[in-house]
């Protein structure tokens, strides 16, 4: 059977806005239905082809959110207004919540964006977001002023360096803004997996839900290859990922310990 989002299509840029000194958000002519916390895969002819988790999708435009830091998003780096990529997708599971919630987002690096397009939504469904974000300094914080326009999104800053905000790690302000809301129905995190790591042990001690977008090596983006496939369970994290209930992310051996590389060897974090 033919699977329509298993091949690319072509999409145009059609804006690029550069973010911070390591991060582009490229904006594209095309829509594919993503839902937040969900993946497409990003192909530049003669190249390669990788994955990007959707910043927004708006029925008409795709957003994606970039850092550069190799060979292929370097390539992204450099494409010009007009130029065309091919997108598969998407792919991967989404980030969900019940109407009405109180929610707990914590973002670092690029895990920012997706999960300001989950907090769209969220908003929408009537839920409050605690958007807890952090950076190494001020000007790496992503999406944050965008977060901030959204009604419902209360927007908490922590840089390392204390250039804006709560100084220190974001984990450390998660946990300070779970417990004195007291009332928070589920933690959100995309970024860093050490930071993800600490809010699965602070959702742990505190008894709240959690959902975390564990990120592995991925090539097919669709459970054929088994390069995405998570210790422990064994699951290609491309089709039950990349967002996992608490419960799940705990039965993996390798979450916060280390990924494996495009031949399967451990890095460790
Ligand atoms: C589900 C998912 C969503 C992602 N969303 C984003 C996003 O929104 N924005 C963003 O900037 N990056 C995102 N990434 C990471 C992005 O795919 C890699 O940073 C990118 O592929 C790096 O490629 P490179 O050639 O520039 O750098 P390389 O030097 O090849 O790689 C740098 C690091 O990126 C990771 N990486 C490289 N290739 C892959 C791959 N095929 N699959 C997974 N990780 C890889 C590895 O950890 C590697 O150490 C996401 C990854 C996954 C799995
Ligand atoms: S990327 Fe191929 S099985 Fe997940």
């Amino acid at each position: 059977m033919l699977i329509l989002n298993t091949l690319p299509v072509a999409a145009t840029v059609k804006a690029i806005v550069q973010e911070n000194e390591q991060v582009k958000t490229f904006v594209l002519d095309i829509s594919v239905g993503a839902q937040p916390g969900q993946f497409v895969m990003v192909w530049i002819p003669r190249m390669d082809e990788k994955p990007f988790s959707v910043a927004m999708d708006n029925g008409k435009e795709l957003h994606l959110a970039i850092a550069d830091v190799g060979p292929f998003s370097h390539a992204m780096h450099q494409l010009k207004v007009g130029d065309q990529v091919g997108v598969r997708g998407p792919f991967g599971t989404e980030f969900t919540c019940e109407k009405g919630q109180h929610l707990a987002f914590l973002g670092g690096g690029y895990g920012a964006a997706p999960l300001y397009f989950f907090a769209y939504k969220a908003v929408a469904m009537g839920c409050t977001v605690e958007f807890v974000v952090g950076a190494r300094r001020k000007d790496l914080l992503l999406y944050t002023e965008k977060a901030k326009q959204l009604k419902g999104v209360n927007v908490h800053v922590a840089t390392n360096d204390g250039s804006e905000g709560f100084e220190g790690f974001n984990t450390v302000l998660l946990e300070k803004v779970v417990t004195e809301a007291t009332d928070i129905d589920c933690i959100y995190t995309c970024g860093p997996e050490i930071m993800q790591l600490k809010a699965a042990e602070l959702a742990v001690r505190e008894n709240v839900e959690a959902q975390i977008s564990v990120e592995r090596y991925m090539k097919c983006g669709f459970g054929v290859c088994g390069n995405c496939c998570v210790d422990g369970s064994g699951v290609p994290s491309c089709v039950e990922g990349p967002v996992m209930p608490l419960k799940k992310v705990l039965e993996l051996r390798d979450f916060g310990k280390y990924h494996r590389d495009k031949v399967g060897h451990k890095k460790y974090f």
